[in-house]
């Protein structure tokens, strides 16, 4: 039997920075795609609210431009965009004034009774991260975050969450004078991810990796986020944040708390939360006296790419030439706890390297004695579980099989599943798993205000003694190269190698 449809409550949906990139390339899109799989309820209005002084049609022409050329099922036939566009409407707004909230409360109240709404209202911030506080506190200041009689008012703030661990508590302080931290979802697309969804089932679905997956089978985990892609026009956020802010301190250890966490009491938010929050707390922080021996950065000069050649960061519009932004980062990190004690994790992340792929490898320990003859030609390498976030979503494990002839010589092959041949049809995005979750108001796959200043506490040393010291070897790493060769050094000074790349 076919599981029933989830749909989302009805609710108006208010998306401050509605005329902006992400709202054109990712929210729209999935509220489309939602709507056409019919995850949207019968009552619901999208209410785009942002500066430019644009008319409900004019949002309207917009968003069907963004929505034919983003959805993940293609130009919407005439008739779908047609019922989904009476539900779009456009407020022009100030967010710096009170004034303005009040229209937009007044608005939002005219468009609850126009659909008949009880007055549930998701707020999604996509914005700059420097007007979030602000909203926020107009929010509060104009009513607008108020529960009660049934209904329920959610945020959902993307990240950055602060730019580093001060100013993400004191946004957390911000939020909670208007907001409960049950209404308030930060939002890390990566926790959307299909392939990430399928860590937590993969893990503890299945009764064989259990019990080895600790110390004393697994000899070491690498996580890699490689982007082929540059800056693009994002130079103006970009410059001023650097690959450990940008990808490091939200997305990559989220990854690694799914890799690592105990299983949880249940599949639930509060329990998948603390067991996530637990990892972060079991890291050993870094001194910032040994940041040298556990962290990496690197810039990316010219270099070829794709076939072509392509210009080095701070070539790039809207970047100095004197730019110190690292655009790839690598960390050594361990957990200390009984599972973990001694076993390095690898992180890395960067900018313009050969091409874009996110990979978890899972290295195990060699057999305690090779009884089998290998070559060099054929070497046996210990058994590696690589699980395939992107794309060509799948996992691998390395095994030691024989090699076909009279003599017994072994060699290492990959069992292999791949998502696109084992399943049909294209996958909900990120985008539409996060936002379908938030309007029924579960929380699971969204950072908890604890461990997103856990986060930040954990890349401070880092950030700080990467600020305190100017690299003197930028840019280290051409375009379309595995990044600086410092990187390998980190991991060959623990006899390892990274298993990608
Ligand atoms: C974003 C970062 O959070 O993630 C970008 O700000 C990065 O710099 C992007 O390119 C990568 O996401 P994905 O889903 O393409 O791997």
């Amino acid at each position: 039997m076919a599981a029933p449809v989830q749909v989302g409550d009805p609710c108006g949906i208010v998306i401050f920075g509605a005329s902006g990139d992400l709202a054109a390339r990712k929210l729209l899109p999935a509220l489309f795609d939602l709507y056409r799989e019919k995850h949207l309820p019968g009552n619901f209005y999208i209410l785009g609210a942002a500066r430019r002084s644009w008319s409900d049609d004019e949002f309207r022409n917009r968003m069907q431009k963004a929505v034919a050329e983003h959805s993940r099922f293609g130009q919407p036939s005439r008739e779908r965009w047609d019922s989904f566009v009476e539900k779009l409407f456009y407020q022009s707004l100030d967010a710096s004034k009170a004034d303005d909230y009040h229209k937009l409360s007044e608005r939002m109240a005219a468009l609850d009774k126009n659909q008949k709404l009880n007055g549930n209202h998701l707020f999604y911030l996509s914005v700059s991260p420097a007007l979030y506080g602000g909203i926020i506190e107009q929010l509060g200041v104009a009513g607008l975050a108020q529960e009660g009689d049934g209904r329920w008012v959610r945020v959902i703030i993307e990240k950055p969450f602060g730019r580093n661990w001060e100013t993400a508590r004191d946004l957390t302080r911000q939020t909670q004078k208007v907001f409960r931290e049950e209404q308030v979802y930060r939002i890390d697309h990566y926790l959307g991810k299909e392939t990430v969804q399928n860590l937590a089932v993969f893990r503890f679905a299945n009764a064989i990796y259990e019990p080895l997956w600790n110390r004393n089978h697994i000899d070491n985990v690498q996580i890699t986020v490689a982007e082929s892609l540059g800056v693009e026009e994002r130079a103006g956020y970009y410059d001023q944040s650097g690959a450990l802010r940008d990808m490091i301190q939200n997305h990559l250890l989220q990854v690694l708390c799914l890799v690592a966490m105990e299983p949880p009491s249940e599949f639930a938010a509060e329990a998948v939360r603390r067991e996530k929050l637990k990892v972060l707390q079991s890291i050993q922080p870094m001194l910032e006296r040994d940041v040298s021996l556990n962290a990496v950065r690197g810039q990316y000069g010219p270099g070829e790419l794709g076939g072509g050649k392509v210009a080095g960061y701070r070539e790039e519009e809207g970047v100095g030439d004197d730019s110190a932004t690292e655009t790839y980062a690598a960390l050594r990190l361990f957990i200390n706890d009984w599972r973990w004690a001694g076993v390095p994790f690898y992180l890395r992340t960067g900018k313009r390297l050969p091409h874009k792929v996110s990979e978890i490898s899972v290295q195990f320990r060699e057999a305690p004695l090779q009884l089998f003859a290998c070559t060099a030609m054929q070497p046996c390498e210990p058994n590696l579980l690589t699980i395939r976030i992107q794309p060509d979503e799948g996992i691998g494990l390395r095994s030691i099989v024989k090699t076909p002839g009279l003599d017994v010589i072994g060699r290492s092959v990959d069992l292999d599943f791949a998502y696109s041949e084992e399943f049909e049809g294209s996958a909900p995005t990120a985008y539409e798993t996060l936002l379908l979750d938030c309007l029924q108001g579960d929380n699971m796959l969204f950072a908890s205000g604890p461990w997103v200043e856990r986060a930040w506490q954990l890349v401070m040393p880092v950030l700080n003694a990467w600020e305190a010291e100017k690299p003197k070897d930028f840019p280290n790493y051409a375009a379309g190269s595995w990044g600086p060769a410092a990187a390998d050094e980190l991991l060959a000074r623990d006899g390892r190698k990274w298993q990608l790349g």
